[in-house]
């Protein structure tokens, strides 16, 4: 896997011309500037229920496209050129476990994501390429780092194009777990990731959306990334998300970075209601080892209980399929046009 799912969506929806969406993701980088607080969610657990009615989007914001209920889930179509429905939660979670129960987009090329996605660009990724029924690929990102294409990692999954999974993130101070069906597939500890250095730690907003990799006006790397170019005659392609489970460890009304680190010790957490609470109001922040982390541990037993005893972890995927000139020009243009 290459290229980080934000640069991606953003280069999708800037070739649609739908700039104001994309903006509204990262108007504000904490490592450059100060930013108004994160909208947190404020319990522990918060689940959707996507066969349920239009009530199901009342936290989720459709961000690109049309995304409407159905006895299957939520419905994410790609009719033609340009379509990239995408819903993203209202709310933030610092440090949490996010379960996506979908059932992926079909054809060639299109590219079925579930996203945790935070204001300085760190990011975690479930990604499955239509082209491929068998796999789905894992990654991360640290602030934005897409210097290094080594992240990502390639995990068997059984007809995910006609099968519903479960693709679950289980996200501490200390590590990431991808989870499939229960299972642990994947272990990012905080150290491998650069010392924490590119480790995801900041509040993450959770995206959830399809697009076309495969897009005849995409680079030659990202059609050859996503298996081939998309033949819309063949469509529509549709992704169906019935259930979203979300734990939030570290459940709070707001949270706010107190300085430019971006470190996880520099988030105030706080159930204060306006910025100007937050210096009084603030509690300090648990880590992976404090309290909040036994009743994550013990809510997710069954998923380290199978973790143990059939961990097939693939560091095989890796693929880096894109020039370095190709992933510069990117950058400089998602940079330039996002983190204004
Ligand atoms: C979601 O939509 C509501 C209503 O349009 C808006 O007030 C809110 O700011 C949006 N949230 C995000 C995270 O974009
Ligand atoms: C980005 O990550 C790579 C390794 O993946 C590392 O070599 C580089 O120093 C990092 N850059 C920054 C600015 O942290
Ligand atoms: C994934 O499937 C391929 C072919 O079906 C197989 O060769 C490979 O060993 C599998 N990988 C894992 C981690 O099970
Ligand atoms: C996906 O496409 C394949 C090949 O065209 C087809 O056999 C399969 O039935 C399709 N699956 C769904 C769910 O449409
Ligand atoms: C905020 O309120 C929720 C719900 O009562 C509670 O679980 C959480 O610990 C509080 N968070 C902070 C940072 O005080």
């Amino acid at each position: 896997m290459a290229i980080s799912s934000y640069m991606k969506w953003a280069a999708v929806t800037l070739a649609t011309a739908q700039l104001g969406a994309a903006q509204t993701y990262t108007s504000c980088n904490p490592l450059k500037k100060t930013c108004p607080a994160d909208t947190g969610l404020a319990k522990w657990q918060f689940n959707t229920d996507f066969t349920s009615g239009s009530s199901a989007f009342s936290k989720w914001n459709t961000t690109s496209g049309t995304v409407e209920s159905t006895s299957l889930g939520a419905k994410f179509t790609i009719s033609e050129e340009g379509d990239a429905p995408t819903i993203e939660s209202d709310f933030y979670i610092f440090f949490g476990r996010v379960e996506v129960k979908m059932r992926a987009a079909n054809g060639t090329g299109i590219i079925s994501t579930t996203v945790l996605e935070s204001d300085d660009l760190d990011e975690i990724d479930w990604e499955q390429i239509s082209t491929y029924d068998y796999s789905v690929q894992t990654d991360y990102f640290g602030k934005g780092n897409t210097t290094s294409y080594d992240r990502g990692t390639t995990v068997n999954v059984t007809t995910p194009e006609e099968t519903f999974h479960t693709y679950t993130v289980d996200w501490t101070s200390s590590r990431i777990e991808w989870l499939l069906d229960g299972d642990v597939v994947r272990t990012l500890e905080y150290a491998d990731a650069l010392n924490g250095k590119n480790y995801p730690q900041t509040p993450m907003r959770i995206k959830i959306g399809i697009w076309a990799g495969g897009d005849p006006d995409n680079s030659e790397g990202t059609i050859e990334w996503a298996g081939g170019e998309t033949d819309y005659t063949a469509g529509p392609f549709t992704m169906y998300v019935e259930s979203v489970k979300v734990t939030n460890y570290n459940p709070a009304a707001a949270y706010k970075y107190t300085d430019k680190t971006g470190a996880y010790t520099s988030i105030k957490a706080t159930n204060g209601t306006t910025a100007t609470n937050l210096a009084s109001s603030s509690s300090s922040v648990k880590a992976a080892s404090s309290s909040s982390s036994s009743k994550a541990s013990s809510s997710s037993a069954s998923a380290s209980a199978s973790a143990s005893s059939s961990a097939s972890v693939s560091a095989a995927g890796s693929i880096s399929l894109y020039s370095s000139v190709i992933v510069a020009s990117m950058v400089a243009f998602v940079v330039g046009a996002f983190q204004l």
